[in-house]
C-alpha cells in the first residue's frame, strides 16, 4: 500500500543560482496542490542538522519567481559529510515529521541527497548552478541568467575598451568547468576563449590572433578566461609585452550569481521543482531531476553522479572560427 507523503522539506545548498527561488515556489505550490505541507529548511544541510525548519504555505512564496538568490539561504556543510551529521539530519526529519526532501543545488548537494536517501529519507535533487557542470542534466538552473549578466557587463566593458583600443582579459566563473566561458565568449565575439578543458598555446592561440586581428583592422580584443584557467594578470602582461596593446583585466566574480532570473531559468526551475514533488508524492526516492533532449526526466543519484558533461567542441569551434 502506498504511504501518503505528508510533509516535504525543501533546501538549497552550495553556491546560489538565479532561479532557485522559482524552484522553491514551484515545489511549495505543488506540495499544496497535493495536500502535502511544505517545510522550508534554512542554510542547506546545516539547517537540517540544526533543526532550523519552518512550515511554508502558498502565500509564503508570493512574488518569488523574479527574485535572485534563495529565500532559504544556502551554505556548504562539512558536518553533513560525516555519518554523525547525516544521522542528526535524519533525527530532525523524524522529529519534524518530514518524509521527503527536495535538495536544490549542484553535485555536492546530490551527494548529500544520496546519503539521506540511503538513511531512509526519500530525497530528490534539483540541479541549480551557474556553472552548468552537472553531467546528468543538459541544463542547470541559473546558467542562462549568469551568462546574460556576464554578457551585459562585457558589453559595457567593450564600450570603454574600444574607445581606448585596448585588449580586455575577462575572467568569468565556472569553477573547474568552461561551459559559461564558451557560451559567453561566443555571445560577445571574443578574440580568444581560454577554458580548462582545451589547453591553448598563449603565443599561437591568443597573441597571434590579436596580431592578426589588428592587421585585419580590429581595434579591441576580448579574451575570455574561465575561472578554472585563471592567471589573467599574467595573460594580460604577455599580450601587452608581445603586441604593445594596452591590456586590462576584469574579474566579473560574484556579480554573475545575482539578479532576476531570465525566462529560461524561471520556467526550467518551475518545471524541475514541480517534478521533484511529483516524484516524492509517488513515494520515489534517490533521484535527480534532469533536463535531457528537451524533456524533464529523472535519473538515480548514483548514476547521475557518475555522468560527466564534456564541453561542446562545436560551440568552441564556432567561437574560434568566427573570432578573426
Ligand atoms: O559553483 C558556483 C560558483 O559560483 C563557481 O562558479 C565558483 O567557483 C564558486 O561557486 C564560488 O564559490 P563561493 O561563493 O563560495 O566563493
Amino acid at each position: 500500500m502506498e504511504t501518503k507523503v505528508r510533509r516535504i522539506g525543501i533546501l538549497t545548498s552550495g553556491g546560489d543560482a538565479p532561479g532557485m527561488n522559482a524552484a522553491i515556489r514551484a515545489a511549495v505550490r505543488n506540495c499544496i496542490h497535493h495536500g502535502i505541507t511544505p517545510i522550508g529548511i534554512r542554510r542547506g544541510y546545516n539547517g537540517l542538522i540544526q533543526g532550523d525548519t519552518f512550515e511554508m504555505d502558498a502565500r509564503s512564496v508570493n512574488n518569488l519567481s523574479n527574485r535572485g538568490g534563495t529565500i532559504l539561504y544556502t551554505a556548504r556543510c562539512k558536518e553533513f559529510t560525516t555519518p554523525e551529521g547525516v544521522q542528526q539530519a535524519v533525527r530532525t526529519c523524524r522529529y519534524a515529521g518530514i518524509d521527503g526532501i527536495i535538495a536544490i543545488g549542484g553535485d555536492g548537494t546530490f551527494r548529500g541527497a544520496g546519503k539521506l536517501s540511503e538513511a531512509g529519507i526519500n530525497t530528490v535533487g534539483v540541479p541549480a548552478t551557474i556553472d552548468n557542470d552537472i553531467g546528468c542534466s543538459h541544463y542547470t538552473i541559473g546558467f542562462d541568467t549568469a551568462a546574460n549578466t556576464a554578457i551585459e557587463c562585457i558589453d559595457k566593458l567593450s564600450d570603454t575598451m574600444q574607445s581606448h583600443e585596448r585588449a580586455s582579459v575577462v575572467e568569468v566563473m565556472g569553477r573547474h568547468a568552461g561551459h559559461l566561458a564558451v557560451y559567453v565568449g561566443l555571445a560577445v565575439g571574443a578574440t580568444a576563449i581560454l577554458v580548462p578543458e582545451f589547453p591553448v598555446n598563449l603565443e599561437r592561440d591568443v597573441i597571434e590572433k590579436v596580431r592578426e586581428g589588428r592587421y585585419r583592422g580590429k581595434h579591441h580584443f576580448l579574451i575570455i578566461v574561465a575561472e578554472g584557467v585563471g592567471k589573467c594578470d599574467e595573460i594580460a602582461q604577455q599580450i601587452e609585452a608581445a603586441t604593445g596593446i594596452d591590456a586590462r583585466v576584469s574579474i566579473l566574480g560574484h556579480i554573475q550569481r545575482g539578479g532576476s532570473p531570465t525566462a529560461r531559468d524561471r520556467t526550467m526551475a518551475a518545471r524541475m521543482g514541480h517534478t521533484a514533488v511529483e516524484e516524492l508524492a509517488k513515494g520515489h526516492t534517490d533521484l535527480v531531476v534532469c533536463y535531457r533532449d528537451s524533456h524533464i526526466v529523472t535519473i538515480p543519484i548514483a548514476e547521475a553522479l557518475r555522468m560527466t558533461k564534456p564541453l561542446d567542441p562545436y560551440m568552441y569551434k564556432v567561437a574560434y572560427d568566427v573570432s578573426i
